[in-house]
């Protein structure tokens, strides 16, 4: 009951410009973990993904919210998050339990396992490895949005309304998860609040870029990042790390507080470089993830790893 309330409530807030990041934010995810793919990893999720000059890889990493609503595939709304029922940021309580918060294992966590099971599953039809290649490519994006780790008011779904450019108190239905979703990502960029599908595009890969050259002056190495798919280990960590921003950054000042301030201001000034540590992070890990399939796959016995069927 609980979870279908969950379930109504973010219907509702979807309909307002706040989906998981805004479509450029995924984007951005898939062109900088496009960056650390192995030669192996390009080839198969290119192949896999049904990559082509029309559809690219962050098209591939935007698709997930194209589907999840009233079109074809609304089964999977609820995987785009999870909303850990123990969290009290007022009280500096963050907290996820895993399987318990995961209802009916309904949720972002068992979503990239299943998914991940999916594209590494050779005698599946391809039309389903290829849909669960891009909600993988998805998920990451999400993973890294604190509030689509934080059972605060439904995601923040529910802090509401917050102000943005405008002093307080305000009106409106903007809400402090979408202020994460698209109020931050775009003033950070410099891009209005409408954009086309074009402009889009072009903030990815230019943010992809920025992010690579921050990364690659910080020495990262994509060769660290945990990928153990055997379980999920590496995913309830960075989902544990995401809810714990909640209370460290994004709700550290009260919920008093956010609705009483214009968020466009200091409070933006302080979230601004955890909003690319983010984005950075769900790239670089996103693709240690999909190199660990890529190689499993090359080193399956019958070579076959692209599966056997057409579309
Ligand atoms: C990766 O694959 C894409 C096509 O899916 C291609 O455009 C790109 O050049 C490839 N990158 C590398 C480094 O091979
Ligand atoms: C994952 O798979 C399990 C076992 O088949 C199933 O019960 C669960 O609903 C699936 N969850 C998601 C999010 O796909
Ligand atoms: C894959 O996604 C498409 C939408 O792009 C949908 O029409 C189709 O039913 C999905 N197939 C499976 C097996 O999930």
């Amino acid at each position: 009951m609980l979870a279908r309330t969950a379930t109504l409530l973010l219907a509702a807030a979807a309909a307002t410009p706040a989906f998981c990041w805004d479509g450029f934010g995924h984007q951005t995810v898939g062109f900088l973990a496009q960056k650390y793919f192995s030669s192996e990893a390009n080839a198969t999720f290119g192949a896999l993904a049904g990559l082509s000059d029309g559809f690219d890889i962050g098209d591939a990493a935007a698709w997930a919210d194209t589907v999840r609503g009233v079109d074809n595939l609304p089964w999977s709304k609820n995987w785009h998050f999870i909303n850990p029922k123990g969290d009290d940021p007022e009280n500096h309580v963050c907290v996820m339990n895993y399987p318990t918060d995961c209802v009916s294992q309904n949720c972002i966590i068992a979503a990239i396992m299943n998914q991940t099971s999916i594209v590494l599953d050779t005698e599946k039809p391809l039309i389903q490895r290829r849909n669960a290649t891009k909600f993988l490519l998805h998920f990451f994006g999400d993973l890294h949005q604190p509030m689509h780790t934080s059972g605060f008011k439904y995601g923040g779904n529910m802090v509401r309304p917050v102000c943005w450019n405008t002093a307080a108190p305000c009106d409106g239905t903007r809400s402090l998860h979408g202020v994460w979703d698209s109020s931050m990502p775009r003033k950070l960029r410099g891009v209005p609040d409408e954009t086309g599908p074009e402009e889009d595009k072009a903030v990815a890969v230019a943010w992809a870029e920025d992010l690579y050259d921050l990364q690659q002056a910080e020495g990262v190495n994509g060769g660290d990042v945990c990928a153990d798919l055997s379980g999920p280990r590496c995913i309830l960590n960075w989902a544990a790390e995401s809810n714990k921003l909640v209370c460290s950054n994004v709700l550290n000042k009260g919920e008093a507080w956010i609705l009483g301030n214009d968020l466009s201001k200091e409070y933006f000034d302080e979230n601004a470089g955890l909003l690319n540590t983010q984005v950075g992070k769900a790239g670089l890990r996103l693709a240690a993830w999909m190199n660990a399939i890529a190689s499993r796959l090359a080193a399956s016995d019958d070579g076959e790893w692209l599966g056997g069927d057409d579309l």
